[in-house]
């Protein structure tokens, strides 16, 4: 694999960790839904990406404000606003990536799947103009829950005829981006050289960090795997929680959401790299969608990589998150087919 970044960290597993980089040619990214809480630093990470030559802005309500303001940055990235779904149209339109933050988040007390009502609707009509729109772009789904959405923009795509298992992306980075902090902190590494792969889905016990394949190699107690399986698990809660009905993560996700992208970016111009995603995939019997290492390229997932050796307590995690991720599947499927 060639990379072009002069920091890139491998790990035994695959995974990459890559810095930004200037390259010659010039992507345009779609954002939709980002006037919200992740919307807009996503928006200022993409916006001083040197990589990002294009940066369309979409959602609902208060574009405008967030689009003048974002414009001011004297960073190459040119910025536009587009509101409403009449605009939906000139947003996609020559999208290279579409990144979807669009939706409503958790409030305490609630589960990722009790978004379903709203979030569902939100992107299934999101999914269908970007089918008809740019069918080959790369679309990344942040919006919850994702086990679902990301079925549910697959369908729509499928009913289009357009539908590239390759191109249609669930974002777990978060997960990767929490194990990584958490890990580094509790074995006193070098964050910025750990790495942590985590498989299945994005929701409670679908998360599975994949403690026995930290890079640097690192030793846990039974106690210390099971304290920091859980805690990963319910990371999404724990800022639900602090936030205290103010939403749920927007800035670690925003990181996240700007990391995945970065990633993706880096494949399409042929610098192929390794990320964890959420992504139809047949690595695990009777599971439709999994997040497994992804090689990523100019197609998109160039090779899925599975998930490696794992240890009994890993296995039976896998076990554990089946029937959950079967549900959330094939309820964004029936959303779709009826
Ligand atoms: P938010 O409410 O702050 O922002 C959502 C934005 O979406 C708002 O600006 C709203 O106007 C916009 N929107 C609503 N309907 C829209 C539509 N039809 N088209 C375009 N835009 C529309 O919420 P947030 O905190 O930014 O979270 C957004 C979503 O991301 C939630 O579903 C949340 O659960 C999810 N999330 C996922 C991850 C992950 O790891 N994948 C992490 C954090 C949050
Ligand atoms: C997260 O993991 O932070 C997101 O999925 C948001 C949430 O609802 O927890």
């Amino acid at each position: 694999m060639a990379f072009a970044s002069k920091t890139v960290f491998k790990a035994a597993s695959g995974i990459t960790r890559v810095s930004s980089r200037n390259t010659s040619s010039a992507p345009k990214v779609a954002l939709l839904g980002a006037s919200g809480g992740i919307g807009q630093p996503l928006g200022l990470l993409l916006k001083t990406n040197p990589n990002v030559a294009s940066l369309a802005l979409y959602d609902i309500a208060n574009t405008p404000g967030v689009a003048a303001d974002l414009s001011h940055i004297d960073s190459k990235a040119k910025v536009t606003s587009h509101t409403g779904p009449n605009e939906l149209h000139a947003a996609l339109e020559g999208a290279d990536v579409i990144v979807i933050p669009a939706g409503v988040p958790r409030k305490p007390g609630m589960t990722r799947d009790d978004l379903f009502n709203v979030n569902a609707g939100i992107v299934r009509d999101l999914a269908e103009a970007a089918a008809k729109i740019v069918p080959k772009a790369f679309v990344a789904i942040i919006t919850n829950p994702v086990n679902s959405t990301v079925p549910i923009a697959a369908e729509v795509y499928k009913n289009n005829g357009v539908f590239d298992p390759a191109r249609i992306f669930g974002v777990t980075t978060l997960d990767v981006v929490r194990s990584q902090a958490f890990v580094a902190e509790l074995k006193g590494l070098d964050v910025n050289k750990t790495v942590v792969p985590v498989i299945g889905g994005h929701s409670g016990v679908t998360i599975i960090p994949l403690l026995s394949q930290v890079q640097p190699s690192a030793q846990f107690s039974k106690a210390e795997i099971e304290a920091l399986t859980a805690r990963i698990q319910d990371a999404g809660t724990e800022v639900v929680k602090a936030k205290a009905g103010a939403g749920s993560a927007t800035l670690s996700m925003a990181f996240a959401g700007a990391r995945f992208v970065q990633a993706l970016i880096d494949g399409l111009q042929g610098r192929k790299n390794v990320q964890c995603s959420y992504v139809q995939s047949d690595v695990v019997k009777g599971v439709e969608y999994f997040s497994t290492p992804l090689e990523l390229g100019p197609n998109g997932v160039e090779k899925i990589l599975g998930y490696g050796k794992l240890s009994a307590y890993e296995e039976s995690l896998v076990q554990a998150a089946v029937p959950e991720l079967q549900k959330n599947i094939a309820k964004g499927v029936k959303f779709i087919k009826g």
